[in-house]
């Protein structure tokens, strides 16, 4: 059974992770109510509050927080949803209030590429989720991990992935970071000696993603993090796949997790973002940088993503139900070879993925018995409800061949170096009715 997420005691103060977006927000105490205040009226502030709800306590579960989290309780004209505020500038009404705020007396907004209140909202209920101090939301997946990794490291640094992380993550590190005179390394996924081996005295983060796109392979964060720490080197988990419903990489002392919010935390398949979740302190500097950089939302986005968020947990739950059945599905099915999804027991990490993720989400790669590219491919085309597209973590069940898809510009040795078979399928499974997409699957795989 899936067990649903709780906040440890001393986790995400939403006050303190809205306070940081250089000089707004609010640092007071925030509201704060437990499962039994919520269903009593008298827990109702007696008068309109700005400040955002807080729900840390650690009965609060997942899909309360997804509600609540980080808003305001008592919002602007008494519009439940958060109002969209369209602005690029915000005003002061005098150049007292100027002083004050360039003085750190007074929080409050400046310019949009430095925080808008959209952002703070959106910013407290995902550092809500991932039990983590702070967040900071990007314009992409892509921006937030180029936003970390140009903060933290210079001239000189290195960095070791584990080689099954998104491939445009290396190749920024790979083709990029190593004009600015950084050094990459990458050692096999889940080979901690190597691992190991590979840090130097100039390492300065450990980069890995769990479970892996498109192989779902699980990392063993407790090792993974022991290493970091045993070599004051700090740690990066790209937790896209699982995200925050199904894996909380913070408890496990993870410094950052990632997640593209592309995927399933906006879940809709219609806007891009990122998140960096960590501590407040760590986390400084790099909000500083995304203030250079530029990658920020505008207030739609980020009310979209607000919006998708509230139904995040109810989401997630119809996606690891969808992924598990549709999984052990393609297992018993004659045409399939191999299944890669870490909630089956034929999955090389599925004793480790048991052990630390509560649900295995909607992402399943598979192989197919004695089939070429081509003949895949059809499989791929006769799918009638799952849409043929990149991406995943979306209601719609997207459906793609890797190989066709994002590998095709790769040469067939560095194809066979990342794992990328020509008749290997990736499916996303969305939030349609289970037996539809088995129904949907099972009809595809019979093109020939
Ligand atoms: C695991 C993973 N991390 C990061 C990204 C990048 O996210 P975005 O597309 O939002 O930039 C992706 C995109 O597919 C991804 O799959």
């Amino acid at each position: 059974m899936i067990k649903n997420m709780t906040k440890s005691s001393d986790a995400t103060d939403l006050g303190r992770a809205t306070s940081s977006n250089g000089g707004s927000g609010s640092d007071s105490a925030s509201t704060s109510f437990s499962r039994d205040s919520l269903r009593s009226s008298h827990a109702l502030p007696e008068k309109a509050s700005d400040e955002p709800v807080s729900v840390t306590k650690p009965d609060i579960g997942t899909s309360t927080q997804c509600v609540h989290a980080g808003e305001q309780r008592q919002k602007s004209e008494g519009a439940i949803a958060s109002p969209i505020y369209t602005a690029s500038t915000f005003t002061f009404e005098s150049t007292d209030a100027i002083l004050r705020f360039v003085e750190g007396d007074e929080k409050r907004e400046e310019y949009g590429r430095y925080g808008c209140p959209n952002e703070k909202s959106v910013e407290a209920k995902l550092a809500a989720l991932d039990g983590a101090e702070d967040a900071i939301v990007y314009s992409s997946g892509m921006a937030a991990i180029v936003g970390l990794l140009m903060t933290k490291l210079s001239a000189g640094d290195e960095i070791v992935f584990f080689d099954q992380c998104y491939h445009r993550s290396r190749e920024f590190c790979s083709k990029h970071l190593s004009r600015f005179g950084v050094i990459t390394h990458q050692v096999p996924t889940g080979d901690f000696d190597a691992l190991e081996s590979a840090i130097t005295p100039r390492t300065k983060m450990l980069v890995s993603e769990s479970p892996t796109n498109p192989h779902l392979t699980v990392v063993d964060l407790e090792k993974f993090v022991a290493v970091g720490k045993a070599n004051e080197v700090e740690t990066l988990i790209d937790a896209t796949l699982a995200t925050p419903y199904n894996i909380s990489p913070i408890d496990y002392g993870v410094d950052y997790v990632l997640h593209s919010a592309t995927k399933y935390l906006g879940g809709h398949n219609d806007l891009l973002a990122g998140v960096i979740c960590g501590r407040h302190e760590s986390l400084e500097p790099v909000r500083g940088m995304r203030g250079i950089l530029g990658s920020v939302n505008s207030p739609q986005n980020l009310y979209q993503l607000e919006r998708g968020l509230k139904t995040f947990a109810l989401r997630m739950q119809r996606h690891n139900e969808n992924g598990l059945a549709v999984a052990r599905f393609l297992e018993a099915h004659p045409r399939v070879a191999r299944v890669y999804y870490p909630g089956v027991d034929s999955h090389p990490t599925s004793e480790i993925a048991k052990q630390q993720m509560r649900g295995f989400g909607g992402l399943i790669t598979f192989e197919l018995k004695d089939a070429d590219w081509k003949q895949t491919s059809r499989v791929v085309d006769a799918a009638q409800m799952a849409r043929i597209a990149p991406s995943l973590g979306g209601v719609e069940s997207l459906i793609e061949q890797p190989y066709v898809m994002s590998y095709y510009n790769c040469s067939v040795e560095d194809r066979r170096r990342f794992g990328i078979a020509d008749n290997m399928i990736r499916l996303s499974c969305g939030i349609e009715d289970t037996a539809d997409l088995i129904a949907d699957v099972d009809q595809a795989l019979a093109a020939k």
